[in-house]
């Protein structure tokens, strides 16, 4: 028998990414070959024509927003909070003292002076009125199936628009995986692990309610659109790759119905009221076959970390019929939350990778552009242009917008001298990284545009269709999120250990921190093939003598950040940044953190929450005009065991943390 993927008691050292995360999230991708062995340059070319990208953001970028904003009042959207006309910096009711950075293994969350927190919805929560209450000495998969799923994620809520005074609202979760040694008692049977495990994989909607606009949320139980996204759970496959060879197995012979998604990281909300949810590492739960696409998904032939091909033949490729399985995850899914009966759609158009998630604007020709980006080393980013135009009040009509579209890939090129990128995070003697940047048509007009690869192909095995057009390898893309009040696209770099040559988009070796890259596309036109961009920051900690750059803000000013992983917007313009792995960059815990992108402030980060041990930061939603944010907060105690565990979060009792959904919020009276 050949060695699992995946052995329990991998030694841990403090301070680094734990193993147990490694394999059970990304199969260990930190630790293995990289995928992407293909020869695209690390883009040291310099382009020394650079326009100014400010003078070209003018016009353009105002129509755009105005289309951004232009909600559909008869659809749920309407309650999507707008973004301020022009972008500006400010606190509106969210004023903070920042907290000082919190050492990696305080087991608290710590909020802001004058903040407090509390759970709205924790693991294992009932859900409907049937569900039985959490019993964690005595979990079933029937149970688990009718309770809030683990380590959530993607974390959205829509304020809805059908209740009066804001006082209902819809939140959608994603559960990227589960944690077998902290989750079960030892003595629980491992099938049965196996089979509640699954039932805490997917998403999750559910009904919240408060008593008025500064009361915290709280969730409702049996609610009518509460509902669960198991691995049961028919999803349609739509797009290029519906129907193709590819995707057809023994138990779907025409290739357009799968059952479940999982694996699911971040996502993002439609102007029309929909949900995307990102399949990431869907790699880590499939037996492949060393096939040439099998090694560039980071597919391989052992046995499975989660191992669930011992209890359903389609996770192994070995199993004939089943050989096309893996080809039906790894796509960016679509979930009408308001309608608890809708079948969910896999969005093939959008291609397949490694989706962190996926965020759209709408163009100021009415056409939907989504952004996202392949979160594995030295992969791309990519964006998607709806060959239909968006359509005000025609909900069933844009539902069908990410259907079909032109697709493309990110290929970043340098202003600088490359003997000025020299690997440090030094920042260039024109005191900005910043260049030019081109999208490279995969799929247009709906033909593939890669020599020697059909359209159903370009989208079953993206990544192996962008190597042969050349973009720029990425430092792991996750959220990439267009800011709609100005058009910018904001991608978070996490990191990336093995990078030995730098680029000016990517312009530090053995990447630990991160870096956010901000994009504006030309003449303001989201539908661009041609783009500006800049580097908003390179994180660190200054104090430790990191190199970073804070947009020319002064680095003794600002909070110390590390791996940026999820981000989202204000009411007032800021971008917020979630953190995923501070513990091994700088030492201190993940959290939550505001920057200002624009004026005298912009480039200055300061951090408003710190998340428990072992956990990361997910999910952010600020509501800086109500005066509060929620993260997720997922793998709490990750490195513990049943008996030793290393984390009590949310400290409310049990035997094992429980990762949940937290509001932050002033105190009553402040
Ligand atoms: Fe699930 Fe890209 O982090
Ligand atoms: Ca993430
Ligand atoms: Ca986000
Ligand atoms: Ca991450």
């Amino acid at each position: 028998m050949s060695t699992p993927r995946f052995l329990p008691m991998l030694g841990h050292t403090r301070g680094k990414r734990s193993a147990v995360t490694c394999a059970l999230k990304c199969d260990s991708q930190c630790a293995g070959p990289v995928c992407n062995t293909s020869s695209n340059s690390y883009f040291p070319d310099v382009v020394a024509s650079e326009v100014s990208r400010r003078a070209a953001l003018g016009a353009g970028a105002a129509a755009a927003f105005a289309a951004a904003v232009t909600l559909d009042t008869a659809d749920a959207s309407a309650a999507i909070p707008a973004a301020p006309k022009r972008p500006f910096t400010g606190d509106g009711k969210l004023k903070f003292t920042p907290i000082a950075p919190v050492p990696a293994n305080v087991d608290a969350m710590t909020v802001p002076d004058g903040y407090d927190w509390h759970p709205i919805i924790r693991w294992g929560d009932p859900l409907f009125n049937d569900s039985p209450a959490f019993d964690p000495n005595k979990q079933t998969a029937e149970s688990q199936a009718r309770q809030f799923g683990y380590n959530n994620d993607y974390t959205q809520v829509i304020v809805d628009p059908a209740h009066r005074n804001g006082r209902r609202g819809l939140m959608f979760v994603n559960h990227e995986y589960t944690n077998p040694a902290i989750m079960f008692p030892p003595s629980m049977d491992k099938a049965e692990q196996r089979a509640v495990s699954r039932n805490a994989h997917g998403l999750t909607v559910v009904e919240l309610e408060r008593d008025n606009k500064n009361g915290p949320w709280r969730y409702v139980k049996g609610a009518p659109r509460n509902r669960r996204f198991l691995l049961s759970t028919e999803f349609q496959l739509t797009g290029p790759a519906a129907g193709s060879d590819l995707v057809k197995t023994k138990a779907d012979p025409s290739g357009t119905r799968i059952l479940g998604t999982f694996a699911n990281c971040s996502g993002g909300v439609t102007p029309w009221g929909t949900m995307l949810s990102g399949e990431e590492n869907f790699h880590g739960y499939f037996v492949g076959r060393d096939t040439k696409e099998d090694k560039r998904y980071g597919i391989s032939s052992k046995p499975t970390a989660q191992g669930w091909e011992q209890d359903d033949p389609r996770f192994s490729a070995k199993n004939p019929g089943y050989e096309n399985e893996a080809h039906r995850f790894g796509w960016v899914v679509e979930v009408d939350p308001f309608d608890p009966s809708s079948t969910p759609k896999k969005r093939s158009a959008l291609g397949r990778f490694k989706h962190e998630g996926a965020n759209v604007i709408v163009a100021a020709n009415g056409k939907v552009v989504a952004y996202s980006g392949d979160d594995e080393k030295f992969d791309y980013l990519y964006k998607f242009v709806s060959k239909k135009t968006y359509r005000e009040g025609d909900r069933a009509h844009n539902m069908t917008l990410l259907d079909e579209g032109d697709l493309y890939v990110a290929k970043f090129t340098g202003n600088s001298p490359a003997s000025e990128i020299d690997g440090t995070g030094k920042v260039p003697s024109d005191g900005k990284f910043d260049g030019r940047g081109e999208w490279l048509p995969l799929i247009k007009d709906g033909k593939s545009m890669v020599p020697g690869m059909r359209v159903d192909q370009v989208a079953v095995f993206t990544r192996l269709a962008a190597d042969l057009v050349g973009p720029t390898k990425m430092d792991r893309c996750e959220d990439v999120e267009p800011h709609l009040a100005t058009g910018r696209v904001y991608v978070a770099c996490t990191n990336n250990s093995n990078r030995t040559q730098a680029d000016e988009a990517n312009p530090r070796t053995a990447n630990r921190d991160g870096h956010i890259v901000e994009i504006a596309e030309d003449r303001g036109d989201q539908t661009s093939r041609t783009f500006s961009w800049d580097l908003l920051l390179v994180a660190g900690d200054p104090k430790q003598g990191d190199v970073t750059y804070f947009s020319g803000y002064p680095a003794d000013k600002v909070s110390p950040i590390s791996c940026p992983d999820n981000v989202t917007f204000d009411q007032a313009g800021n971008l917020w940044i979630a953190t995923d792995g501070a513990p091994d960059g700088i030492g201190y815990a993940d959290g939550l953190f505001r920057v200002p992108l624009s004026g005298r402030e912009r480039g200055h980060v300061t951090q408003f929450l710190a998340v428990p041990n072992q956990a990361e930061t997910c999910g952010p939603i600020v509501h800086s005009d109500e005066g509060y944010a929620m993260v997720s907060v997922q793998h709490p105690g990750e490195d513990g065991t049943w008996e030793k565990q290393e984390s009590a979060f949310p400290y409310a009792g049990g035997p094992c943390p429980r990762p949940s959904v937290v509001q932050v919020m002033r105190k009553a009276g402040r």
